[in-house]
Order: C-alpha cells, then sequence, then structure tokens
C-alpha cells in the first residue's frame, strides 16, 4: 500500500494488516516519547519507548511495551523497578541514542538515580518511577504494568512528539 493510497480520506486497511502498514497506519497516533530506565545492581539500562500509557488512577498503573528483540528489558527486569522518563523536546539526540542497540547508552548523558534507585535523566519533561508487577506476552512485544511510586513533573518544559516516524514539538497556548 502506498503513502497515497492509505492517505485518502476514504481509505481503508485491507487485510492483512502487514508490520509496514500497521508501522504506517499506527503513526497517525501522535505519542511523546519516553526512556524506560532501571538498574540491574552493576549498571545502568534504558530503552526509547512510544508505547507508555497511564492505565489505572487507583491503583496507580502504567504500561510499555518492550519488544522481544529488546536487549536492555531483561536486564531492566531483573531490578524490577523502572523510571519512565518523558522527554521534552530539547532531548531528540537522547532518543537516539536511546534507540540504539549495543551502544554505550549513558555516555554523555547527565542523570542522577531516583527514589527508587532507577535513572533520571537531567532535562526530563517528568520522570515516572514504578515497580513492575505484570507482563503478559503480547506478538512480538509485550505487555508491561507497573505501580506508580513516585511522580515528577517540569511544567516549563515541553514534550518531545513522534508522529509517521518523524519528530515535532507543541506550542502550548494557555
Ligand atoms: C520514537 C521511538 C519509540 C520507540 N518505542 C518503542 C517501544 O514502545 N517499545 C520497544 O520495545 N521499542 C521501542 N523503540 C525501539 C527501541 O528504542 C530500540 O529498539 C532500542 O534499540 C532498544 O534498545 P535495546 O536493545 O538496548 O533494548 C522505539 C524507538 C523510537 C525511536
Amino acid at each position: 500500500m502506498s503513502t497515497s493510497e492509505y492517505a485518502r480520506p476514504d481509505a481503508r486497511v485491507i487485510s492483512p494488516p502487514d508490520p509496514a502498514t500497521m508501522r504506517a497506519v499506527l503513526g497517525h497516533f501522535c505519542t511523546g516519547v519516553a526512556v524506560i530506565t532501571g538498574h540491574d545492581g552493576t549498571r545502568p539500562h534504558g530503552f526509547a519507548c512510544q508505547s507508555v500509557t497511564s492505565v489505572s488512577l487507583d491503583p496507580p498503573y502504567v504500561s510499555f511495551c518492550p519488544a522481544h528483540t529488546s536487549t536492555s528489558w531483561p536486564l531492566i527486569r531483573r531490578g524490577g523497578k523502572v523510571c519512565i522518563n518523558v522527554l521534552a523536546v530539547d532531548q531528540r539526540s537522547i532518543c537516539a541514542k536511546f534507540a540504539t542497540p549495543g551502544a554505550d547508552k549513558f555516555a554523555d548523558v547527565s542523570w542522577a538515580p531516583g527514589e527508587n534507585g532507577c535513572p533520571v535523566l537531567d532535562g526530563a519533561l517528568a520522570s515516572i518511577e514504578a515497580d513492575v508487577e505484570f507482563e503478559h506476552v503480547a506478538g512480538d512485544h509485550g505487555i508491561v504494568v507497573a505501580r506508580v511510586t513516585g511522580l515528577h513533573a517540569h511544567t516549563d518544559r515541553h514534550p518531545l512528539l513522534f508522529y509517521r516516524g518523524g519528530y515535532g514539538g507543541i506550542t502550548v497556548h494557555d
């Protein structure tokens, strides 16, 4: 399916929904970008992640979806705790770094341990600390549900957005 086909006002996705079409059409759902961090007791780990969702207020649950191919998630899982660092608009290079497997992701990145010991990245828009409670298998990804233990936000910063494979920001009108 070409870009013009799925961009038509009357466009329909014709089955089967192959991976390229899934990526292209689901890419219209604009999201923020986060870096999920954790610590295995020896060193910090993290990966860029857009699949963060607020699930429940009481109890306070969030979720995110690590790919089975993620090399850092199994190491983060060992610690049982995460920090979801919501990236600010000027943190595109941080996003790129944490989306590169095998890289020394924390080199040249300023961070400090949060209350649960997981890395809080300097300059992040918000940080959500949580304990991992459930993990479900869902195709080629997992769905992790974590109980929130700490919340911090910087209301003077603006979010990095991910839309159709590209990045942008928003202007906030009060
Ligand atoms: C904007 C953006 C969003 C991403 N969202 C996810 C996601 O929700 N889940 C996931 O597993 N990987 C996601 N990735 C891909 C991972 O960051 C990437 O595969 C990374 O290399 C994984 O690193 P690791 O192998 O060290 O875990 C995303 C990448 C980008 C650039």
